[in-house]
């Protein structure tokens, strides 16, 4: 990692990707918080095991770095099975997929990340797939083409997606379980890096977790970044031991403040602020001035600006709340100067 904007980024470097994967939970009792999916889980695996059933299929909605690769996992070790991993944009033709399909074993998870960037024609070859383990393959062209029936194995399919807006109607309605994952609470992310910190062999206390869990946008892979960020300053510049002095200065370092926004985030508000009167503006002018990309201030920055209260879609635009012009140290315009926004 060079660059302290990828302490948010969706795609961590491989070095990164090497030890997110060593400190993830493997089983659900590892698991820490997202209570309401992982009871879910623990009851409808342990029902299709007592069956002798591949899983129904799961649909796990949510921004970046919540869980969504690591709950694919976990399903697969409890249903002492292997799992498969592809992605949307790698599933380019109808043929992609059905080589995957047809190679699957009985019981096997098939995970598909960004599952909304699949094409039409893979979606419409995968409806049958879900629905009745069977492939539609048509074979020759014209008046001669013939469709032909293949069986598949009973699978269990767990898409991800940051975008439940863009998962059309029929793909998500052959998911029997759906589930939006939520921003961490602080002391589940408080655990989390004290599990990490274990694992790592790094020392911590109580205090130096709660600071870093309180800045890490309420995102485990967040709070594991910070903790090694921190952990390199803590052996630095102190005694090897993560205490709250330690990780207050080592974040003071990274420009992550009291709420955890970075450089990024403080610069969509001002935009909006200082170029937009605090908006409405089009999330493509405010990409174009923070020099992002508008996917990615839609997926990384904005949900957990809007759930904290910073910022709000409406139909024309993003407005800036009162809350983001006190955190900037700004006084916000009266309610007469801006309707929309009070
Ligand atoms: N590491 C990353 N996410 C985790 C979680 N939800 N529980 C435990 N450890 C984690």
């Amino acid at each position: 990692m060079t660059d302290d904007r990828s302490l948010l980024s969706g795609t961590p470097d491989p070095e990164d990707l090497t030890i997110e994967q060593s400190l993830r939970p493997r089983t659900l009792e590892e698991y820490i918080g997202q209570t309401r999916i992982v009871d879910k889980l623990r009851v409808f695996i342990q029902a299709a095991r007592e069956r002798r059933e591949a899983l129904d299929h799961v649909l796990l909605f949510g921004p970046p770095g919540l869980g969504k690769t690591t709950l694919a996992n976990i399903i697969a070790e409890e249903m002492s099975t292997s799992l498969r991993t592809t992605s949307g944009p790698v599933l380019e033709r109808a043929g992609d997929l059905a080589a995957i399909l047809t190679n699957l074993e009985a019981g096997q998870v098939l995970f598909i990340d960004e599952i909304h960037r699949l094409g039409p024609t893979v979606e419409e070859i995968l409806y049958p797939a879900l629905e009745d383990f069977a492939l539609d393959l048509v074979i020759g062209q014209g008046p001669a083409a013939r469709t032909m029936k293949i069986e598949l194995p009973r699978f269990t399919l767990v898409g991800a997606t940051t975008r439940a807006g863009l998962i059309t109607a029929p793909l998500r309605g052959r998911f029997g379980i759906v589930h939006r994952l939520d921003f961490y609470q602080p002391e589940h992310l408080a655990e989390i890096v004290t599990r990490s910190a274990s694992l790592l062999h790094v020392g911590i206390d109580d205090n130096g977790a709660q600071e870093i869990a309180r800045r890490s946008r309420g995102t485990p892979r967040i709070v594991n970044r910070l903790l090694r960020r921190v952990r390199d300053f803590a052996q630095v510049e102190g005694e090897g031991k993560i205490d709250i002095e330690t990780a207050r200065r080592a974040l003071e370092l990274l420009e992550v403040d009291e709420l955890g926004f970075d450089e990024v985030d403080r610069k969509i508000l001002t935009t909006l602020i200082e170029h937009y009167s605090g908006g409405p503006a089009g999330i493509k002018a405010i990409a174009a001035a923070v020099g992002e990309d508008h996917g990615t201030l839609e997926d990384l920055y904005e949900p957990f600006l809007i759930q904290e209260g910073f910022l709000q879609r409406t139909n024309r635009g993003r407005v800036a709340t009162p809350k983001a012009y006190q955190h900037l140290g700004l006084t916000p315009p009266s309610k007469d100067a801006n309707p929309t926004l009070f």
